[in-house]
């Protein structure tokens, strides 16, 4: 199976020279062929897969979609209004004339390959198209690669059902589940959740009996987790038809992509088909499986490069803001795409700092950062409309790509590297690193500048550069980290991990390197099947090392997995606890107030100390937050996550109700417990002290630096050992969130997971 199908570069794909009008409720044109048609000539006769509906089936869908509002007597008038609103917007979306079509094949098949240029909404239409169908009795799951795109789509989708959403009503129909976070309920009917969540809930419910309808979102970008579902789609889909399997409703799959290798993954699916039944695959996709294509709406886009390598790409990209600012007319809103967090806040103080220095008669520049972790109302901003006589400019990671769709972009200006997680097998460790993008996804960023009239692109590199940029991204799969795939894998039952239905298959090293620490891990049997301990693991919301940790401290004879929960809780926030203080002057006062929380054990009990610290606050949490120089934020975070944890420890019975009564964290921790859980999980991840004073890792012997961010950093008498949670590659190797150990600790639980 090959990779998605990658889009010419020059010209733009699927470009109109002159934008017309705005689009009106109502096409006027008559249907044009699609490039499947005008490739191989129109087919009367046959089924329309790929084709756009004819002009009465378009009247039929406008004439029926206007919801009656009588039927939402209980909803609010706000929320009815508000739908009604948004029902103009939606009938000018490129999929809306496709409604029908969509419905009947579905009707017809069970499985629909989608394709269409981001935008286009599929997203928010295709759920609400399949809602009153006839087999739509239960829930529609929508997947995404992204927690921000899950939670922002709910928000949307309900707004235009006029519902309610997530934990607001036990009415609200659209709902969300990510990790941490569930917000669905008992009139659920539209679920987005993350990859990771639906692959979770398959764990526990294999044949996925809450769903009338899976829709899985964002295929080209083939994250891990998408893979993974696709196969144990296929696989159940396979079994259903043939009715071996226990499931007897039909499960209707929806696959939906903005650039990806339809018939690449029709073969996918009819492969599955044809092993089950024993049947050659080609002949019979059809049967099975539709197909449909929404054409995009794309304008010209003038692609602009720099003649000479830029060495700041975040000074090169405030010049051209700036030029754009004073250049061009508004509106037309800027769209920067960085790397990740620390780039989007440097630029964001430039542009504000310099902005502050423009002439009063210029309009304002509006700087808006985008990024998973920013807060979900910072995120909603982007979204809103710009301010009269203002110019937004948005700073993004690649989540801009085609995750998110912001209004109003004209200009993109794009650094061409994005951080992705790439698997160091060297150092069997897995970080991320800020890396070029692909031809495609620099296609895909260049586009979001025409979405609703001609645009400009700037790409921070050069035209050569450009040339020598791989065509397409790697597949996730292929470069990273498989533990936690392989642990899903093996907890629902696929034991030949080899043969599993991957549309590409992962090299075999990285297949046995994730088998190897699993076992180290004791979530395999020596046999290969997955051991008591792995089924738990698999069912905690966490990675398979954290989840080991936590089951290591639920021992009796460790007996501190409160403590352990707070210090992952700590570890799993996407927010630093700790922000990074700017000034001199500051940081002095940062060391000082943060000095009774710090722990000579390292970041971790340090972690502890703040998260007991802060639940023993009554009075006002936030101001002792500011005294200790702490993110209330992260530590509103982290006390959600906290709570999440006891009660899906609770569920798989490692706590009682009557720990959590006798719970009293003024009772100092027993640091030795906590410190050896953690090495039973973090087992790969330690270093041992080197003659030399620098560290050396266990395995692989790599040195390691302690990264300045730790209480560790500087020390003058430095431990014999070292456990760290976090690995960062930059410059040098370091390690993050570290703790000091004991070399005969160390050796015990490398001798348990190695049998060394
Ligand atoms: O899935 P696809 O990229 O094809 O499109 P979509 O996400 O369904 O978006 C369709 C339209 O809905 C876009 O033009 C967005 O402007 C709008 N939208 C929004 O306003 N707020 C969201 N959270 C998501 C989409």
């Amino acid at each position: 199976v090959e990779a998605p199908i990658e889009k010419p570069e020059e010209p733009t794909p699927k470009l109109k020279t002159i934008p017309g009008p705005k689009p009106q409720v109502e096409p006027k044109s008559q249907p044009q062929q699609t490039p499947h048609e005008s490739a191989k000539g129109p087919k009367k006769d046959k089924p329309d897969h790929g084709q756009r509906p004819n002009e009465k089936q378009r009247k039929k869908n406008l004439e029926s979609r206007g919801p009656p509002p009588s039927r939402n007597s209980h909803v609010p008038p706000h929320l009815v209004k508000k739908r009604d609103e948004l029902l103009q917007t939606r009938q000018t979306l490129p999929i809306w004339p496709h409604a029908d079509p969509i419905r009947e094949r579905l009707r017809k098949n069970n499985i629909l390959v989608l394709t269409g240029e981001t935008g286009s909404g599929k997203s928010t239409q295709v759920p609400q198209f399949l809602i009153s169908e006839p087999w739509c009795t239960k829930t529609i799951a929508i997947t995404q690669p992204r927690r921000v795109a899950a939670i922002s789509l709910a928000r949307r989708v309900a707004e235009e059902m006029g519902s309610y959403f997530g934990n607001q009503s036990p009415a609200a129909k659209v709902g969300y589940s990510v990790r941490f976070d569930n917000a669905t309920g008992p009139s659920t009917k539209v679920k987005f959740l993350t990859e990771g969540m639906l692959l979770q809930e398959v764990l526990r419910d294999p044949d996925m009996n809450q769903y009338s309808a899976v829709v899985v979102d964002e295929v080209h970008e083939r994250s891990v987790n998408v893979d993974l579902i696709l196969g144990f789609l296929r696989n159940l889909v396979a079994e259903i038809e043939k009715g071996s399997s226990r499931r007897k409703q039909p499960l209707k799959v929806v696959i939906m992509s903005a650039t990806a290798d339809v018939e690449g993954l029709v073969n996918f699916f009819a492969e599955g088909f044809a092993k089950n039944s024993g049947q050659p695959a080609l002949p019979e996709a059809d049967k099975f499986i539709s197909k449909c294509f929404v054409e995009g709406r794309q304008y010209p886009v003038k692609t602009h490069y720099l003649p000479q390598p830029s060495m700041d790409w975040v000074e090169s990209a405030l010049k051209i803001i700036f030029q754009i600012h004073y250049k061009e007319p508004l509106p037309g809103d800027i769209l920067v795409f960085l790397t990740g967090q620390d780039k989007i806040e440097g630029l964001e103080k430039l542009v504000n700092d310099y902005a502050e220095g423009m002439d009063k008669e210029m309009p304002k520049l509006l700087a808006l950062p985008l990024f998973a972790a920013l807060p979900q109302q910072a995120q909603q901003r982007i979204f809103q409309p710009t301010p009269r006589h203002t110019r937004k400019v948005i700073l993004a990671t690649n989540i801009a790509e085609t995750s998110v769709t912001v209004p109003g972009v004209q200009f993109v200006i794009d650094c061409g590297k994005s951080k992705i997680k790439q698997f160091r097998s060297r150092l069997g460790l897995e970080s991320l690193l800020a890396k070029s993008v692909s031809k495609s996804a620099a296609i895909q960023r260049k586009g979001r500048a025409g979405r609703e009239a001609p645009g400009q692109c700037y790409r921070l590199y050069t035209e050569a550069d450009y040339k020598t940029l791989e065509e397409r991204t790697t597949p996730e799969i292929l470069r990273c980290d498989l533990v936690q795939a392989i642990l899903t894998m093996k907890a629902r039952g696929v034991n030949d991990v080899l043969n599993f239905p991957f549309l590409d298959k992962p090299p075999v090293e990285s297949l046995k390197e994730a088998l190897f620490q699993l076992l180290r891990l004791g979530a395999l049997k020596a046999d290969g099947t997955i051991s008591d301990m792995g089924l738990q693991m698999a069912k905690l919301p966490v990675t398979p090392k954290l989840g080991r940790i936590l089951l290591e401290a639920a021992r009796p004879e460790k007996d501190c997995l409160l403590d352990v929960i707070d210090i992952i809780s700590a570890l799993s926030t996407e927010d630093s606890i700790f922000f990074n203080v700017v000034t001199e002057e500051k940081k002095e006062a940062a060391e000082e107030a943060r000095r009774d929380l710090y722990r000579r054990e390292g970041d971790h009990l340090t972690f502890l100390a703040t998260v007991q610290q802060y639940a023993d606050e009554e009075t006002d949490r936030r101001a002792w937050c500011d005294r200790h120089f702490v993110s209330h934020r992260a530590m509103q975070n982290v006390m959600n996550i906290r709570k999440q944890l006891r009660q899906q420890c609770q569920s798989l019975k490692l706590l009682t109700p009557a720990d959590l009564s006798k719970e009293s964290s003024s009772s100092s921790p027993n640091t030795d417990a906590i410190l050896t859980s953690l090495l039973r999980g973090f087992v790969s991840n330690t270093a041992r002290l080197a003659p030399d004073g620098s560290y050396k890792t266990f395995v692989g012997n790599h040195t390691v630096s302690v990264h300045p961010s730790s209480v560790l950093h500087g020390r003058k008498v430095k431990s014999e050992a070292i456990v760290f949670s976090e690995f960062l590659y930059t410059n040098k190797a370091y390690a993050k969130k570290v703790s000091a150990v004991q070399m005969n600790w160390v050796e015990d639980v490398m001798k348990e997971a190695f049998g060394i």
